[in-house]
């Protein structure tokens, strides 16, 4: 069975300090209320390794916001897949729209950076999505379903069967516009369908394919309610431990 799962992104926000703190707030958070669901927390490079230290993984998840595209060497500033396993780290947000809209992650550079991530024992969290003008031609489905055919669909079904999909449609990051539920479930169960069709419907039941975009306390019971909606990608409300723990009980 796939698990649901909430998973923060903390993006570009938090000093060090912060960081752990928050961290700290939400590992006791976890470990008090016994979520229904997964946990996990993405986080900036440098806290990872801190954080790791002050917080039980066996409970809640920690994760990187991105990893590089090459193995090692001469890449100034990079960080690589192997780094970010040697910290304690287990998961790792690929394809992630800023990350392909601002620093020009196309699918090639993804599909390595996945192939990296998962030579080192790391989960992708791989999002996929589609900006405004899309959805008003129309053509989520399609867009969605080309990001996972050039980003995943080279993969082997064992492969695949360790990738946690986001769908974030680009319209509703951070804009507090939210998907309606059926709106969300409607490309999750697109989605489940294209990767039945390509790995079988067993490994497409049990990925577990999650939301984000505006995602809160307030509407989540609602999204996590639908049957192909198995969670949360949480951007803004990640940063409050209160509006976090919102989200994780709503399961
Ligand atoms: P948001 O971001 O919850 O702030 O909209 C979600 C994300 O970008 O992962």
């Amino acid at each position: 069975m796939r698990k649901n799962i909430v998973a923060g992104n903390w993006k570009m926000n938090t000093t060090l300090p912060e960081g752990l703190a928050l961290a700290k707030e939400v590992n006791d958070a976890v470990m008090a209320c016994r979520p229904n669901c997964d946990v996990i927390i993405c986080v900036p490079f440098t806290h990872l390794a801190s954080i790791d230290h002050v917080i039980d993984s066996t409970k809640l998840g920690l994760g990187a916001e991105n990893c590089a595209d090459h193995k090692s060497g001469a890449y100034t500033g990079e960080v690589s897949a192997a780094m970010v396993a040697s910290t304690g780290a287990k998961y790792v947000i690929l394809g992630h729209s800023e990350r392909r809209q601002y620093y020009g992650e196309v699918s090639a550079i993804l599909r390595d950076k996945v192939a990296l991530a998962l030579e080192n024992g790391l989960t992708p969290i791989f999002c996929i999505g589609e900006v405004l003008e899309e959805r008003e031609a129309g053509k989520q489905n399609e867009v969605v379903k080309s990001q996972l055919v050039e980003g995943l669909f080279n993969l082997s079904k064992d492969e695949f069967a360790k990738i946690i999909i986001a769908y974030e449609p680009v319209w509703a990051i951070g804009t507090g516009k939210t998907a309606t539920a059926d709106q969300a479930e409607e490309i999750h169960a697109f989605i489940r369908s294209a990767i039945a069709e390509k790995y079988g419907k067993e490994i497409a039941e049990n990925t577990s394919i999650l939301y984000g975009g505006s995602c809160k306390p307030s509407n989540a019971a609602e999204l996590f309610a639908k049957p192909n909606v198995d969670g949360g990608l949480i951007g803004g409300a990640s940063l409050k431990c209160e509006d976090f723990m919102g989200i994780v009980k709503a399961f």
